[in-house]
């Protein structure tokens, strides 16, 4: 798929499946443990893309998953990327810096759902009426073919039927293909129950049902959902017929980001007793990166790198970007600023540039 076939997708049905993985040199990283991050920020308060190139770009980084959210579904309406159609000019440094992450070999997923409503009702991903699925769930396939997504995450915060769940998940594996990566974002205490809890559906169920076409499973440990102060939350979730590394461990990145955050020397204590117990674990995933400590909105990276530290030390891939790259990405960045498109509307006197520097990022 080529980015000049956008017109052509949007609003046509294709019959073919669509392999999203695009041509690309991809460095052999392993699986295993997943370092998985959020990306739902996009923007600072002054309308400037927050870059995730640091997550490549700075020292001792192996991110193995970036999920760029929230798509939402809008009944009568078009998916949107947050507040805004995904193929806005806001969006363009975030689809030009997707390609560069993906080349360093870290997988860029989508996720859909999360906490505002309107995705999975009966009115739109869960209707029982074929049409009104396939009218939304195409919203979405073009969306993922159209930026050449790796993946897609559910998550469903909301009831949805046990028969829409298993069905959003066959259509996903029909039309990408086997190597697409389909994860699902419970809450811990969600594995536990046959109810579901907030999602509504039983997830031991769509295991039993599809659990061949699920990846692994974000799983929230915050909020009051579970935690990972100590083992017990997901030694819980493995006694009740889990298998540990289909379990991510998924952490507040920041205090600012919700309830429950567990500060890293601690989390690396469950951690590591738990490896030592299982062997190998899912992994961890992060809530989300634009803030996270300790670095905060200066430097959100440093989060990743003590995880990084945490789980997979010796798996840091190599960044390649070439001088033709940096400049598009500069000339990405100045279009995703200056579109008009944003509420806030920087000033081009004061601001003479990304708050990224592109050019440095050039090998040799
Ligand atoms: C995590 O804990 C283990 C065991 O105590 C220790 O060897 C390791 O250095 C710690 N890692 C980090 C990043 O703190
Ligand atoms: C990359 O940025 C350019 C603007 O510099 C834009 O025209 C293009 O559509 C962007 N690429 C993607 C995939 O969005």
């Amino acid at each position: 798929m080529k980015p000049t076939f956008l017109p052509l997708i949007f609003g046509t049905f294709l019959a073919v499946p669509l392999f999203a993985a695009p041509v690309r040199q991809s460095p052999e990283i392993p699986d295993l443990p997943r370092l998985v991050l959020y990306y739902q920020t996009t923007h600072d308060p002054f309308g400037r893309p927050i870059s995730i190139l640091p997550l490549v770009t700075e020292k001792h980084i192996a991110l193995t998953h970036l999920i760029v959210c929230s798509f939402h579904i809008n009944y009568g309406g078009i998916v949107h990327l947050n507040d805004h159609p995904p193929q806005s000019p806001l969006f363009y440094t975030l689809w030009n810096e997707t390609r560069v992450m993906q080349a360093a070999g870290v997988k860029v997923m989508g996720m859909v759902g999360g906490a505002t409503p309107g995705a999975f009702t009966r009115s739109t991903l869960d209707s029982a009426d074929v049409q009104t699925f396939d009218g939304y769930y195409s919203q979405l396939r073009n969306v993922i073919a159209a930026y050449r997504l790796d993946g897609l995450d559910i998550d469903v915060e909301q009831r949805m039927s046990q028969k829409g769940i298993t069905r959003l998940v066959r259509r996903l594996r029909q039309d990408f293909g086997p190597d697409f990566i389909i994860t699902q974002a419970p809450a811990a205490s969600a594995l536990l129950r046959s109810d579901g809890a907030l999602s509504g559906f039983s997830y031991q169920q769509l295991e039993n049902e599809v659990g061949a076409d699920i990846a692994f499973y974000n799983t929230q440990f915050y909020n009051g959902l579970g935690s990972m102060v100590g083992a017990d939350t997901f030694e819980s979730i493995v006694d009740a017929g889990w298998p540990p590394t289909k379990i991510v461990a998924g952490q507040l990145t920041s205090p600012a980001n919700g309830g429950g955050f567990v500060p890293h020397e601690q989390l690396n204590k469950t951690i590591t007793e738990l490896r030592d117990r299982y062997g190998e674990i899912g992994g961890i995933m992060g809530w989300e990166y634009f803030n996270s400590a300790p670095g905060g909105r200066a430097r959100p990276w440093e989060w990743a790198q003590i995880m990084t530290a945490i789980l997979r030390p010796n798996s840091v891939p190599v960044l390649t970007v070439s001088d033709a790259t940096a400049r598009s990405l500069l000339q990405a960045w100045k279009a995703s600023t200056f579109s008009g498109a944003a509420e806030n509307q920087p000033d081009r006197e004061t601001n003479s540039g990304p708050s990224v520097d592109y050019m440095a990022m050039v090998v040799g």
